[in-house]
């Protein structure tokens, strides 16, 4: 699945081989575009989408550093978006029997990685009815395709705390690989990941674009910006501001109902990890649906970390963060 060199297709060829390399965490290589680090496979996913994707003005577009919390936040707007078509969360709701990542997929991962292929969203469209159309990205700000930023489209923002982002991505990527090329050490990894180097990195960058526009005042109604750790210290609060941002706020009656927590019941790391699909499903990319879904805490870096570690990734955090008034 992960493309080597060659597998570049003619149209991007000259403009990715022009481009800084580095060795990857799975693929063979990284390629640094608009100051970011994508694989192979991926860059033409980026390209393919930056060209052709148009959003339209009600698009819901949930981006993420990769190891946020992702999956659980498109099990979570997906939910709340449909609620009213799919209100049965126990016995008839497309969570129970399909993974996050196929119900929001992602523009440059899955819906336009076939480069050769513009995808039609028109079945998107139709299968929506008149709810938004959802989509997500791990894509910088700066790289986003021109339409999402000019339409009136949402941008729903998740970041978490970079020592348990660091902790996630080095399992998930271990796990990514054949077994055959053995596990990157953490140390290693470690290095990369404090260098830029990482999937979307730098992290530091990534997080920084998208809090500029949320904090922009003139913007507010653009992004939303939240935070993984937050959510999980108070997720009531949290689901009824991203309803209310999305434009889809619970009612009175709603909240009197029980319908914020069963959303949230029927999203919880527990439930969902427990599912079929989710223990023995695959994505057509190859990954495990299982690979989602580790242990799902705040602050496992402690089990993984060495103090040092740990002081070097918060200090370099609050350098680069240094005056944004963005904090971990
Ligand atoms: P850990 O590796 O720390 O367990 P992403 O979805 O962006 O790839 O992020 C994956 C991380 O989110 C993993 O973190 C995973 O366990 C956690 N996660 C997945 N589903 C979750 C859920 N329903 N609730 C909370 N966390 C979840």
């Amino acid at each position: 699945k992960y493309l080597q060199q060659n597998d570049v297709v003619e149209e991007f060829k000259d403009l990715v081989f022009s481009l800084p390399r580095e060795k990857g965490w799975v693929a063979s290589y990284v390629h640094q575009y608009q100051g970011f680090w994508h694989t192979t496979r991926q860059i033409q996913g980026v390209l393919s989408c930056q060209k052709h994707f148009k959003s339209l003005d009600n698009d819901i577009l949930l981006v993420s550093t990769p190891k946020s919390g992702t999956t659980w936040l498109k099990a979570i707007i997906f939910s709340l978006v449909n609620r009213s078509t799919f209100p049965d969360t126990k016995h008839n709701h497309p969570l129970l029997t399909t993974n996050p990542h196929v119900l929001v997929p992602f523009l440059e991962l899955d819906l336009y990685v076939e480069t050769n292929h513009v995808p039609d969203l028109s079945a998107i469209s139709k299968a929506s009815f008149d709810r938004p159309r959802l989509f997500s990205t791990h894509l910088p700000y700066v790289s986003l395709p021109e339409s999402v930023k000019t339409s009136a489209c949402k941008i729903v923002y998740l970041c978490r705390n970079p020592k348990d982002i660091f902790v996630s991505l080095w399992h998930f990527t271990n796990r990514l690989r054949p077994e055959s090329w053995g596990q990157n050490s953490m140390e290693e990894s470690f290095d990369k990941f404090c260098n830029g180097v990482s999937l979307y990195g730098p992290f530091w960058d990534h997080l920084l674009g998208y809090w500029k526009v949320s904090s922009e005042t003139e913007r507010p109604e653009k992004v939303l910006f939240l935070n993984y750790d937050e959510m999980r210290k108070e997720p009531f609060s949290h689901v009824k501001k991203l309803a209310e941002f999305v434009g889809f706020p619970f009612s009175v009656e709603e909240e009197a109902n029980g319908d914020v927590a069963r959303i949230l019941e029927l999203c919880s790391f527990d439930n969902l990890s427990n599912l079929e699909v989710n223990k023995s499903g695959k994505l057509w990319s190859g990954e495990e649906n299982k690979a989602f879904f580790r242990r799902g805490e705040v602050g496992d870096w402690t089990n993984h970390l060495t103090p040092e570690m740990a002081e070097k990734l918060d200090s370099l955090v609050e350098q680069k963060l240094h005056g944004s008034g963005l904090k971990f």
